[in-house]
């Protein structure tokens, strides 16, 4: 039976990180979309920490394992000596379905056929291992999308999705944020598809004889296993300067590169913040197909987004500032377990908006704020204020990190560093990011690396009476522990979020003004159509039938605007049972995957007509990706 160590850094791993540590992996990779499996080869190089020399546990769920082996290689990289070795994957456990199953490596077969090898392990206090795997349809940090599911309709596609704990799901792995590796990868496929991975590429020919396209791809910075990423499909590049592009299937690279303009503003900020340079070289963006299910996901010289994104008009940027933050606030120093996940998030909201305060200014810094709280109470509410999850820092056991995703780690986790910077002022907080990021880079870290700082800095600038008495107002039980809405209540103003609560009373009142309204709401920057939006949200039940027409007529609700605002007016539509909406949701529903707006609107479907959402849902889930795919099928099952 598998047991996890309470006491483990990182309860959902099985991994023995702690004997043993994995440092360098060097996969090759190849497809068959007709079989829907990636097949690879993996050569692991570990440092052995212990002092015997111990099995290897590693985390899997969903490949098929063909072999492993002990191997060495001389300076040319030539195999010299390989070594079967057994293994065993322990498949009756308790926790399979949330943290899969582990594999278990034996070394005592290179003791047993080779005295010499073994004698050579316990000397440099290290070993290589050869691993050969397939996925199967069980592997869930995987997508193949038919040709249907894409853009252009031409080819097939693929991409991997690992954060939280997927990366088990491609190969076996110690799939922790607490272990870093390097990588080198190779990949095959047929042209013209191109198949990348999440670091610099290196070289990429098509090679005459396997009549394939190959590509070599380095990341020379230790990363943790979650930002692991692969994608294929017929791709183009645009560049947008000399650091930054973007990858897009074929016809939406022009609009992409417009949408995306601001990367390289957003990463001189962040640099200049954090008085820290953008380690990675090259910053890339993938626009992938609409099954994506987030909207980014920082994964490291590749950043994939949603093409939700393609507004037009650059109104959804603040995402790309918000991965370009995680460069350093998650990639650099990185979470080590997914307790401590705000201090990827939470830091990184706090990052993405410094970023759009320099390049927007501080009102819109605060509307975002505002936002942002609104979305944290309706999480809340929809998770229930007792649930453990409404922690900053939950204690969720064995179960699978994923589930209880919500904005919480990140507004929570921002209103508590707002806190922090309001208590000991900006230029204080900015020297204590500085020195944090610059202390714990290439490190996992927990809460209490912030604070370590943070109190060092606190007792070097204030008197010792000063000090103790600032250090003791941070209150970090309670701000890590204590359920529910935060009870400390920064308040954010901003002149935008009057404007927006004016004119969504004054359409409460029907007393908008029809002659300039759409101009003057057509004008307002997202974020405040949000507000607007909320404030309606908020006082649904003062919203009768004549309201909601005008809303949508005279705003042109249906129509023209981001995903964003879409999603907010159809929540809407839906409470006040307007029918006549349900074809632009079925569209909707149909070619948006993210599920931060498919999941509400699923969910205010099913409080207006359970069974017609369901059949709509039964019809069009396969378009779906398997986490999505997932989440609203366990909210079907439980029925009305
Ligand atoms: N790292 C997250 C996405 C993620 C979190 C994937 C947990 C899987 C598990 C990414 O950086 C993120 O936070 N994306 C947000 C962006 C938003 C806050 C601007 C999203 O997708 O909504
Ligand atoms: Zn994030």
């Amino acid at each position: 039976m598998a047991e996890i160590n309470p006491n483990s850094d990182d309860i959902s791993s099985y991994a023995n990180f702690n004997d043993i540590l994995q440092k360098e992996v060097d996969i090759d990779v190849s497809l068959d979309f007709d079989k829907k499996q990636m097949t690879g080869k993996m050569d692991v190089k570990y440092e052995i920490l212990s002092s015997d020399i111990p099995k290897i546990i590693l985390d899997l769920k969903g490949p098929e394992i063909t072999s492993i082996e002990y191997i060495e290689k001389d300076e040319d990289e030539e195999d010299l000596n390989n070594i079967p070795l057994t293994y065993e994957i322990l498949t009756e456990n308790k926790y399979k379905d949330s943290l899969g199953t582990p594999l278990i490596i034996s070394l005592d077969n290179v003791e047993k056929n080779s005295l010499e090898a073994y004698k050579k392990i316990s000397e440099s206090k290290s070993l290589m291992v050869r691993i050969k795997f397939i996925t199967t349809e069980k592997c869930t940090g995987i997508q193949f999308l038919t040709k249907d599911q894409t853009y252009t309709k031409k080819y097939p596609f693929m991409f991997t999705q690992c954060e939280a704990i997927q990366c088990r799901s491609l190969f076996p792995v110690q799939d922790s944020p607490s272990v870093k590796s390097t990588y080198i990868v190779k990949t095959s496929i047929q042209p013209p598809l191109t198949f990348l991975f999440g670091g610099i590429m290196k070289t990429k020919y098509y090679d005459c004889n396997s009549k394939q396209n190959i590509s070599l791809f380095e990341q020379n910075i230790p990363i943790p296993s979650y930002l692991v990423a692969f994608v294929a499909g017929e791709l183009e590049y645009g560049r947008i300067s000399d650091r930054c592009g973007v990858w897009t299937e074929i016809g939406l690279c022009k609009k992409a590169c417009h949408e995306f303009k601001d990367a390289e503003r957003y990463i001189e900020i962040a640099e200049e913040y954090l008085n820290h340079p953008y380690e990675w070289k090259i910053y890339n963006l993938l626009v992938l197909p609409f099954s994506f299910p987030y909207g980014g996901m920082e994964n490291p010289n590749l950043t994939f987004v949603t093409p939700a994104l393609l507004a037009g008009d650059c109104s959804m940027s603040n995402v790309i500032g918000h991965e370009i933050s995680h460069s350093w606030t998650g990639n650099l120093v990185t979470n080590k377990n997914w307790k401590n996940f705000w201090v990827n998030e939470g830091f990184t909201i706090f990052m993405e908006r410094k970023l759009d305060s320099a390049l927007l200014g501080e009102d819109m810094e605060n509307l975002e704020a505002i936002v942002g709280n609104n979305e944290l109470i309706a999480d809340i509410k929809l998770l229930g204020e007792d649930s453990e999850y409404t922690k900053l820092s939950p204690d969720f056991g064995t179960n699978d990190p994923d589930d209880g995703f919500s904005t919480v780690p990140y507004e929570k986790g921002y209103q508590f560093l707002i806190f922090i910077e309001k208590l000991i002022g900006n230029d204080n907080f900015k020297e204590v990011m500085q020195r944090y990021i610059k202390k714990y880079q290439y490190k996992s870290v927990d809460h209490t690396a912030f604070k370590e700082v943070l109190e060092g800095l606190i007792k070097e600038n204030y008197k010792k009476k000063q000090a103790k008495k600032k250090i003791a107002e941070i209150k970090w039980d309670k701000w890590l522990y204590e359920k529910g809405i935060p009870t400390y209540k920064n308040y954010f103003s901003s002149e935008y979020l009057k404007d927006a609560e004016k004119l969504a009373e004054d359409f409460i009142n029907e007393k908008e003004d029809d002659s300039s309204v759409l101009k003057k709401f057509k004008d307002w920057h997202t974020n405040v159509k949000l507000a607007f939006l909320n404030y309606l949200l908020e006082n649904k039940e003062k919203i009768n039938e004549t309201i909601a027409q005008n809303l949508k007529k005279k705003l042109n609700l249906a129509e023209d605007y981001n995903s964003e605002i879409k999603y907010m007016w159809y929540l809407l539509a839906l409470d006040k049972k307007m029918d006549e909406e349900i074809p632009n949701i079925e569209n909707f529903l149909q070619t948006h995957g993210r599920l931060k707006y498919i999941r509400p609107v699923y969910f205010a479907w099913m409080e207006k007509d359970f069974s017609q959402a369901k059949e709509f849902f039964e019809k069009i889930r396969h378009l779906y990706h398997p986490f999505a795919r997932r989440i609203i099928q366990e909210k079907f099952d439980k029925g009305q």
